[in-house]
């Protein structure tokens, strides 16, 4: 009777509760998760910081951060989302009311609304390199300079990127506008099978070109003298971004979940998922790059420009090229979708809209705010208040300052206010026995805040 009490009082409390939604399936909330993790971050980012930092040094300081600070964090963020069925704000507004930890919730709909307005921009490239795979000025680089070059000018065409960017987020709002189940978790259960697909095949494809050994002894073959403290601080920042922590995106996805759910299980494979899919994207990478005598340390612009240069020296490598920018666009696409579901539960559950309302006014309103930065690299490449343009500026107000914050205050409130006996309470709501409770509590007491600590500090002075 206490139960279904509590239940039925908690429904009530929950404001709009039929335009919230939830997920059908356990698989299909494992594949959404994965599917906000596994993003631009996995495809693009990871391949060519660890280029920079020295191959695979970085890779194992990279999975040390994935273990001791994005799989605690995860876990936190599901039960909190679970336990209160809520998005960020209400979240932190139903378990400790009237206090200032909400904050936390609203850093995480600031930081889904700032991060969506750039990364729908980079999005919008992955769109038009599809098309272009197909058009002759793509596919016949004779040099990654010259490749580079293209990539350049391209985003520097004002009309053409705002295009690519408004299509992009066009497509965010058409399955984020059908909901939990209809939209997102339909659209993840085709798209993420489909990126494990042609991950595959690209990686045969790699391996199986003339000295593609090198680059697999570069990725693979830790040199340890390469572990530096800058590198250590790239990989716990680039584990959070890309397991999409600190902003309530995995609390917000958890808050779908049926109550006999397991957690644990459930970060398990969503980490698991995340981690392989970088680690599979690097063995597509630097085998090609090695294979075609390139720069492994080229920076971002590696997958739109070192990339399309080795499709160009391929036998159809067109087709390689568009399956490539599918792949990545499908990525971007699945993370997209979770950053405007944070946004959009919010106004949901918080202002009492409709989804429809929600998705079309918030859709719009970041369209609008991704505009300058799209033009950041063309016509407003010169408008650089404090050194930066204005999509560095976005991207680093939310990804450098946000997202840890909002890491390290979450790890503080549930270690020490909510309680991680509070937190184990809800991870075993349905006889799940939490094996590693103990350790989950002292990593996400200590070492979690002090990592996420370091690498904040780090990034401002
Ligand atoms: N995890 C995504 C990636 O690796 O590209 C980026 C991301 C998505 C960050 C959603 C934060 C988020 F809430």
């Amino acid at each position: 009777m206490g139960v279904i009490h509590v239940i039925l009082s908690r429904d009530m409390e929950t404001p709009n509760n039929n335009q919230r939604g939830f997920w059908t399936s356990r698989l299909g909330f494992i594949l959404a998760a994965s599917g906000s993790a596994i993003g631009l971050g996995n495809v693009w980012k990871f391949p060519y910081i660890t280029g920079q930092n020295g191959g695979g040094a970085f890779v194992l300081v990279y999975l040390v951060c994935i273990l001791i600070v994005g799989l605690p964090i995860m876990l936190a963020e599901f039960t909190l989302g679970r336990r209160t069925n809520l998005n960020p704000v209400g979240a932190f507004r139903e378990l400790s009311p009237k206090t200032p930890w909400v904050v936390i919730g609203f850093m995480g709909v600031l930081a889904g609304f700032l991060i969506l307005s750039f990364y729908a921009v980079v999005g919008g490239w992955t769109l038009a390199y599809i098309v272009k795979s197909f058009s002759s000025a793509a596919v016949h680089f004779k040099s990654p300079q010259e490749a580079g070059e293209f990539f350049g000018q391209f985003i520097a065409e004002p009309e053409e990127v705002t295009f690519y960017h408004a299509v992009f987020l066009v497509m965010c709002v058409g399955i984020v506008i059908k909901g939990v189940h209809g939209g997102i978790e339909k659209a993840c259960d085709i798209l993420m099978p489909t990126l494990a697909a042609i991950l595959l095949l690209l990686m045969v494809r790699s391996l199986t070109l003339e000295g593609a050994m090198e680059g697999v002894v570069f990725y693979l073959k830790p040199d340890f003298s390469k572990i530096t403290p800058h590198v250590v601080l790239v990989a716990l920042g680039q584990a959070f971004f890309s397991l999409s922590l600190g902003m309530g995106a995995m609390l917000t996805y958890g808050s779908y979940l049926p109550p006999e759910e397991n957690l644990t299980s459930a970060t398990v494979y969503v980490v698991i998922f995340d981690t392989l899919v970088a680690l599979l994207m690097g063995m597509v990478i630097f085998p090609a790059v090695f294979a075609m005598g390139l720069e492994p340390a080229e920076g971002p612009s590696l997958v739109f420009s070192v990339l399309p240069t080795v499709f160009s020296s391929m036998p159809f490598g067109a087709v390689a090229s568009f399956i490539f920018f599918v792949l990545l666009a499908i990525a971007a696409l699945t993370s997209g979708i979770s950053l405007l579901e944070v946004v959009v539960a919010y106004f949901i559950d918080q202002r009492g809209w409709t989804r429809k309302k929600a998705v079309l006014v918030m859709g719009g309103v970041i369209f609008l705010l991704g505009v300058p930065s799209g033009l950041s690299f063309g016509v407003l490449a010169d408008f650089k208040p404090g050194g930066m343009t204005f999509f560095d500026h976005v991207d680093n107000l939310a990804s450098n300052y946000l997202l840890p914050a909002g890491g390290m205050l979450t790890a503080i409130y549930v270690g020490f206010v909510w309680g991680p006996e509070a937190a184990q309470a809800e991870i075993e709501r349905h006889e799940t026995t939490f094996h590693w409770a103990r350790a989950w509590a002292f990593l996400i007491r200590y070492v979690t805040p002090v990592a996420v600590l370091f690498v904040f500090l780090a990034r401002i002075f």
